[in-house]
């Protein structure tokens, strides 16, 4: 295992601590989030999992835990995730598994939300990790378009590239669509945040600000606790 699968595993196997019986559970997605899952579902404890995409569902299910939708349960006591990038006041990146939009919903409905990660991605200032934006597919090289007069309004003077795979646009587990902005450093987070949801056929973006409780970030001595 690499030392990055190590420190995510260990940040996930310390998030499953803080799982109680009874809890409704959101899990995440990625590859920390499913070493979170495997851990939590190797406690054996009585609780309900909101899945943020297929995926985790698809594995959560394998591994045994009972599965609720979002909306369906008793509210939502602890959501687990990861990041793509973990910066001051622990705003986030998050969206690189394009599951970004469903992610948010459970997190947004969360009573509780920690993200785990590896020791690289906490960085000084977001933007390095270019950021995700949902959008709908109808006319969405229009939104697109309309999406690099937003950055421009943030002094972001960049062309957001659509996500393929294979050569074939991605599709969300909702059927939409993701450009990624290649920021470099975003000085103003919330200004950003802002100005993309301003644009219509923008479903959502990964910057999630103030919605972190805690950190649990695996460094090579262990795992290390931040809160915002
Ligand atoms: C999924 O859309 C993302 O938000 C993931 O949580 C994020 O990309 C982190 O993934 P890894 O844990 O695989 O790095």
């Amino acid at each position: 295992m690499s030392d990055a699968d190590a420190q995510k595993r260990a940040a996930g196997e310390a998030a499953a601590a803080l799982v109680r019986a009874g809890m409704v559970v959101g899990l995440g997605t990625g590859s920390t989030a499913a070493w979170f899952v495997r851990a939590l579902a190797a406690l054996k404890l009585d609780i309900v999992g909101v899945p943020t995409s297929q995926a985790t569902a698809d594995l959560a299910a394998s591994l045994g835990i009972r599965l609720g939708e979002l909306g369906e349960t008793k509210g939502i006591d602890l959501t687990v995730d990861g990041a793509d990038e973990i910066g001051p006041g622990l705003s986030l990146i998050k969206g690189g598994g394009a599951a970004l939009l469903r992610e948010k919903l459970v997190w947004e409905a969360s009573r509780s939300c920690v993200v785990i990660a590896d020791a690289a991605k906490s960085v000084e200032a977001l933007g390095k990790f270019p950021l995700p934006i949902e959008v709908v597919a109808f006319g969405h090289k229009t939104t697109a378009n309309r999406i690099c007069d937003a950055l421009a309004e943030c002094d972001l003077d960049i062309v957001p590239i659509l996500r393929r795979k294979a050569g074939e646009p991605v599709r969300t587990d909702g059927g939409n669509l993701i450009y990624d902005a290649h920021c470099g450093r975003i000085e103003e987070p919330a200004a950003l945040a802002a100005a993309l949801k301003s644009v219509t056929g923008v479903v959502d973006h990964g910057l999630f600000l103030d919605l972190a409780d805690r950190a649990l970030i695996g460094t090579p001595d262990g795992v290390v606790e931040l809160e915002p």
